[in-house]
């Protein structure tokens, strides 16, 4: 793909993720394309004082306007990937590559349902992204991915080359994908709680959360990943040091009222070990709490 010659990128799901992924190419001349599921003029992205305008539109309609594109940077939540998906049907030809920045380790399997003629890479994204109440979206850390080795991922690379967005090509993707999945699951227990990050430091709290990362670490080994017996207490410790009132997206979706991403982020470990008689006897009381917390009934 020739990024200086415009090749058509696109960003499906242009929330916080979205919006800041759109902003770093806008910024160096490489605008994409928007498709969205609410209309809008422009994206806005804050970074510290400054302000990137990407102009839209934000197009709606996937049967007017999707034609296949190089690029995809499909940045919706995983609970939307399946309404999202004929924008994926409408802009994969056999040559599109699909970068999906949403969290977890099954990428590939859920996206490649609904894209099966796209080259689809998964991501880790390691930087937090803010939706505000003006619908503008503040950057709240360095722009960072990593990504497999790979040929199709080296075409999401090449498009952000040069951009506020910096892409690192692992040959240990799968264990990043489990390290930030260990992060992301463990912060599930603030949507329980109703409690930013504050609350990993009671002892009760710490404890469990111990125990609960031991338990995904256990199912990720299991599942043949590399991570070090250190990982769960240093992630323990990130928690801990962050600012008490930080909190994590399944918290801000808790609050609005919004689908939680438990399965993708909780209940993939507890799916996982089962499959491979590995036994998680947290996650089992954890998983029933948070997709009763998200779908409801009552
Ligand atoms: N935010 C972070 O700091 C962060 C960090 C690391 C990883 N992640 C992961 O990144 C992924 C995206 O998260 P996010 O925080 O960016 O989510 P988000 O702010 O909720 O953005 C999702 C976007 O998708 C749009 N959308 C919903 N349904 C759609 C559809 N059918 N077709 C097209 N677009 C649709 C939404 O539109 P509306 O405007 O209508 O809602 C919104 O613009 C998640 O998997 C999340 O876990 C997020």
């Amino acid at each position: 793909m020739n990024t200086a010659s415009a090749a058509s990128i696109a960003v499906v799901g242009p929330g916080a993720i979205g919006t800041a992924v759109a902003a770093a190419l806008h910024e160096v001349g490489r605008t994409p394309s928007l498709y969205g599921r609410t209309p809008r003029d422009h994206l806005t992205l804050q970074v510290g004082d400054r302000v990137i305008t990407v102009p839209g539109p934000v197009r709606v309609d996937p049967a007017e306007f999707g034609r296949p594109v190089d690029l995809v940077f499909l940045a919706v939540k995983a609970t939307q990937t399946e309404a999202a998906a004929e924008w994926l049907t409408a802009l994969s030809g056999p040559e599109t590559v699909v970068c999906v920045l949403q969290n977890g380790v099954e990428q590939l399997e859920g996206i490649t349902l609904h894209a099966p003629r796209a080259r689809i890479v998964p991501a880790v994204v390691w930087f937090p992204a803010q939706a505000q109440s003006d619908g503008s979206v503040r950057l709240r850390g360095d722009m960072r991915l990593s990504l497999p080795d790979t040929s199709a991922a080296r075409v999401a690379a090449e498009a952000l080359h040069g951009t506020r967005c910096r892409v690192e090509l692992t040959a240990n993707f799968r264990a990043l994908a489990w390290r930030k999945l260990l992060q992301n699951a463990v912060a599930g227990l603030m949507a329980l709680t109703h409690r930013r990050a504050g609350m990993f430091g009671r002892s009760d709290i710490a404890s469990l959360a111990l125990a609960y990362l031991r338990e995904c670490l256990v199912v990720a080994r299991a599942e043949g990943t590399e991570l070090g017996d250190e990982v769960p207490q240093e992630i323990l410790d990130k928690f801990q040091a962050s600012p008490a009132d930080m909190g994590t997206s399944i918290l801000t979706d808790r609050e609005a009222g919004r689908p939680l991403e438990w399965d993708i982020r909780n209940g993939v470990v507890s799916r996982r070990g089962r499959a491979l008689g590995v036994p998680t006897p947290i996650s089992d009381v954890l998983v029933p709490l948070l997709a009763a917390a998200s779908d409801g009934p009552g």
